[in-house]
C-alpha cells in the first residue's frame, strides 16, 4: 500500500545507505550511527515531525520502515568488516608447514646423576629407604658418634674442611648413620643415604675436594657379614655385569669391625687382567664392614641383641668405571659435549 509519508524519508535514507556502502572501516559505521541514528541524530530528529502529521500511524510506519532498512544495511556492512578482519587474522596466523622446524635442545642427564639414580633404584628394589642428612654437620655426627674421638689418628684419614671448631663440611656420608640411629629409638634400620662429601684434597684426575657417596646402613637382629656380602654382590651384578663377583679384603675403619675393602671382578676382562683393572682382575669399589659395637652402644642399640652392616660407595668412582671416564673433574665441569657423549653410549 502507498504511504504518503514515504518521500519524507527517502532522500536522507538514500544518503545514509550510500555512506554505509562507502564506509571503509568499522569506525565509519559508528560515526554514521552517531550522526544519524542517535537520539539527537539527523534521522531520529525527523520523528519530531509526527506532531504535524495528520495520519500519525502512517507516519510512524514510514519512519520505522526507513529506519529498519538503514539498520539492516549497517549490520550487514558490520558483518562484512568482521568477516574481513577474521580472514586477515587467520591468514596472518596461518602456519607454513613447509618451513623447517625449530630445533629444541632437550637436556641430557650428567652421567653422575644417571649412576646415582641407578644405585638408588637397585637398593630401593632391595627394600632400602633413601635418607638425607646435613652437608654441614657437627663434630659429634661426623666423628664422635662414629667411634672417632677427638685427637684420634683416624681423623687424619679424612682431612676435613672446618667452619669453626665444631662445625665442618662432612667428610663422609657415614654421619647420616649417626643421625638416623639417633631418631630410630633402637628400632631396626635399612637405609641408604646418597650425598655430597668434602675433604681437603688435591684436585687431580682421581681426587676432588668434593665428591659423592652412597652410604648404606642395616641394623637388625642376626645381621652378619654374609648378609653384607650377598647384598654387595647383588649390587655389583646389577650395576656392572650379570657375572660380576666380589671379594672382601680386610681393612680398617673406626666405625666398623671387621672392616673390609670390597673389590669387584673386572667387568672389562672378566678377571683375566687388563688396563682397567691394572692387570689384577679386580677393581676396588667401596668400603664396608659390620657396625662397631661402640657405635651401636653410643646410639642406643644393645650390641648383644642388635648387629648391623654399613657400606660407603663412591658415586663418581662407580660412574668412572661404568663409563670408562678417566678424570673425576669432568663430572663438575658442565661441558655439554662430555655429558652428551655418555648419553650416546647408553643408546648404543
Ligand atoms: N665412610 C667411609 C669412607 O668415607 C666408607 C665406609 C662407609 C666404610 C661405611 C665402612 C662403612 O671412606
Amino acid at each position: 500500500m502507498e504511504n504518503k509519508y514515504e518521500n519524507l524519508f527517502s532522500e536522507i535514507e538514500k544518503k545514509i545507505l550510500v555512506l554505509i556502502i562507502q564506509a571503509k572501516i568499522m569506525d565509519d559505521l559508528t560515526d554514521i550511527r552517531n550522526k544519524y541514528l542517535s537520539k539527537k541524530g539527523e534521522f531520529s530528529a525527523l520523528m519530531n515531525k509526527i506532531r504535524e502529521a495528520d495520519d500519525k500511524k502512517a507516519f510512524g510506519e514510514a519512519y520505522n520502515f526507513a529506519r529498519r532498512k538503514i539498520e539492516t544495511a549497517l549490520s550487514e556492512k558490520l558483518a562484512e568488516f568482521q568477516k574481513a578482519a577474521l580472514n586477515e587474522k587467520l591468514h596472518a596466523e596461518s602456519i607454513d608447514i613447509t618451513l623447517p622446524g625449530k630445533n629444541y635442545n632437550v637436556g641430557v642427564m650428567n652421567p653422575f646423576y644417571k649412576v646415582k639414580r641407578e644405585i638408588e633404584d637397585i637398593f630401593v628394589g632391595m627394600g632400602y629407604t633413601v635418607e638425607n642428612g646435613p652437608e654441614v654437620d657437627t663434630d659429634k655426627y661426623v666423628f664422635e658418634l662414629l667411634n672417632i674421638p677427638k685427637d684420634h689418628p683416624a681423623r687424619d684419614m679424612q682431612d676435613t674442611l672446618y667452619i669453626d671448631d665444631n662445625l665442618l663440611l662432612r667428610s663422609h656420608t657415614s654421619s647420616v648413620q649417626a643421625h638416623v640411629m639417633e631418631h630410630a629409638n633402637g628400632k631396626p634400620i635399612k637405609i641408604i643415604c646418597p650425598g655430597k662429601t668434602f675433604r681437603r684434597d688435591d684436585d687431580d684426575m682421581t681426587h676432588s675436594h668434593q665428591f659423592a657417596q652412597v652410604e648404606g646402613l642395616v641394623i637388625d637382629k642376626n645381621i652378619n657379614l654374609g648378609n653384607l656380602k650377598a647384598t654387595l654382590e647383588l649390587f655389583a651384578k646389577k650395576m656392572f655385569s650379570k657375572d660380576s663377583k666380589i671379594r672382601f679384603r680386610s681393612s680398617y675403619f673406626p666405625f666398623t669391625e671387621p672392616s673390609v675393602e670390597v673389590d669387584v671382578s673386572c667387568f672389562n676382562c672378566k678377571g683375566k687382567g687388563c688396563s682397567v683393572c691394572k692387570g689384577s682382575g679386580w677393581i676396588e669399589i667401596l668400603g664396608a664392614g659390620m657396625v662397631h659395637p661402640n657405635v651401636l652402644k653410643m646410639s642406643g642399640y644393645d650390641p648383644e641383641v642388635y648387629s648391623g652392616y654399613a657400606f660407603g660407595i663412591g658415586i663418581e668412582r662407580v660412574a668412572m668405571l661404568r663409563y670408562g671416564i678417566d678424570d673425576i673433574r669432568r663430572f663438575y665441569q658442565s661441558d655439554v659435549r662430555f655429558i652428551e657423549e655418555f648419553n650416546k653410549k647408553d643408546e648404543d
